[in-house]
């Protein structure tokens, strides 16, 4: 940061308005469905780059990058302005460089984010939907095709084939055998959303090991630019006729993130692990509580040998349950606890799919419709406890006694 007096000045102001921790527990007469996990840290870095004048992607985007990458334990991250942009980049960048040639056909689950499905289309790749685990909701398993594991709400998925690629756009800190989700296949995604367990306001990256790929991800982020190859002398020399300013080598986007973005997320990683610990807590806590009233809803803990980021504590109501999902959603928004459907349900299902190009659908889909008809999530937090523990079983409790 600047060594300006007045900037100094400016510090103590945002330390002092917002003087309220922003990890400290919320009132415990409501469970919303998120909590924004940025404080002061995070607004006097972001006026430090607004008054600094440098405000287009920066030396702060890369030290966040560099950051995440070694959290993860990858080598590169290339960060973008939201996860659907990273699964656009990632997945063009599997074609690109020749992975899988255009017209192939990726694993996709049916229930995941509408992004994961739109993007792996938008790549030219072939989505082919199938079922998720009755106890993961996960894509799971091995496939003889390349496969999207999307770590749906926080929960690690062992999907394998040939090629994985990850989307743990809400898994942040979530992991697999003690290692972090997003280092196990060619690449992974991550959203750094306002309301995600890491947040840059807006924005995501593809993080992968591989020097080549991550050049393309670099190149398809902005313009299709040589500019942050590893290899643009190289592409500099094979074009002496073009200006090597405005040297296109990728068929890319523009989806960079600004240096607000990284800003914040340099302040947000220190504090991930314990903010996962609590939410996992929460989790198995939660579980437990449900699981105890014996109500027609089932629960889905963490898996054996993986550790649950918990974006949200998901349920499923049995077909047998005397309350419909709509019912029993609005009795709990009417006790302070807030819900929403997981992710899009079966996206198979949603009038966008008839937009998709070539998607198909492979096998039954009977887990997804039950998610589509019966499925909801509730928010965890680290700002969460025992208070929106013991309010999720009391309004669960009150919800199906009338
Ligand atoms: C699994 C998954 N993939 C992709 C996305 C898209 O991320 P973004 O909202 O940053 O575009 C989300 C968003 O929550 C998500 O949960």
């Amino acid at each position: 940061m600047s060594s300006d007096p007045r900037q100094a000045a400016i510090d103590d102001i945002v330390a002092r308005y917002l003087e309220v921790d922003p990890y400290a527990p919320v009132p415990d007469d409501r469970l919303p469905l998120a909590v924004p996990g940025f404080g002061a840290a995070e607004v006097a870095e972001a006026i430090d780059s607004l008054l600094s004048g440098w405000l287009t992607m920066g030396r702060k985007v890369q030290a966040f990058e560099r950051a995440w990458a070694d959290y993860l334990g990858v080598k590169h991250c290339v960060m973008v302005n939201s996860g659907s942009s990273a699964l656009l980049v990632m997945l063009r960048a599997v074609v690109e460089t020749g992975r899988m040639a255009p017209g192939d056909e990726l694993i996709v689950p049916a229930v995941a984010w509408s992004t994961d499905l739109f993007a792996t289309a938008q790549a030219g790749l072939t989505p082919v939907v199938v079922d998720v685990d009755p106890d993961t909701l996960n894509v799971e398993g091995e496939w003889d095709r390349p496969v999207l594991a999307v770590h749906l709400l926080g929960q690690p998925s062992r999907a394998t084939g040939p090629l994985v690629l990850e989307d743990a756009c809400g898994a942040h800190g979530a992991r697999i055998d003690g290692r972090a989700v997003g280092g196990r296949g060619l690449a992974s995604v991550f959203s750094f959303f306002f309301s995600h367990h890491l947040t840059t306001i807006e924005g995501g990256a593809v993080v992968t090991d591989d020097d080549e790929f991550a050049d393309h991800c670099r190149g398809l982020r902005a313009h299709g630019w040589v500019r942050e190859r590893s290899d643009r002398a190289w592409w500099e020399q094979a074009h002496p006729e073009i200006d090597p300013r405005f040297l296109f080598a990728s068929a890319g986007f523009n989806v960079r993130p600004t240096e607000i973005a990284g800003a914040f997320g340099i302040h947000q990683i220190p504090r991930l692990d314990s903010a996962v610990a609590i939410r996992r807590r929460n989790h198995q806590d939660w579980c437990d509580r449900v699981d105890a009233l014996g109500l027609p809803l089932r629960t889905f803990p963490e898996a054996p040998g993986t550790e649950h980021a918990s974006f949200g504590l998901s349920m499923l109501l049995d077909a047998s349950s005397p309350l419909t999902r709509a019912q029993l959603c609005e009795r709990l928004e009417a006790r302070g606890v807030q819900t929403r459907a997981i992710s899009g349900g079966n996206l198979v299902r949603q009038p966008a799919f008839a937009h998709v190009p070539r998607a198909r659908v492979e096998g039954d889909l009977t887990v997804a419709d039950a998610v589509h008809e019966r499925g909801f999530f509730v928010g965890n937090s680290h700002a969460f406890g025992d208070a929106q523990g013991q309010l999720l079983e009391a309004a669960l409790r009150d919800a199906f006694a009338g």
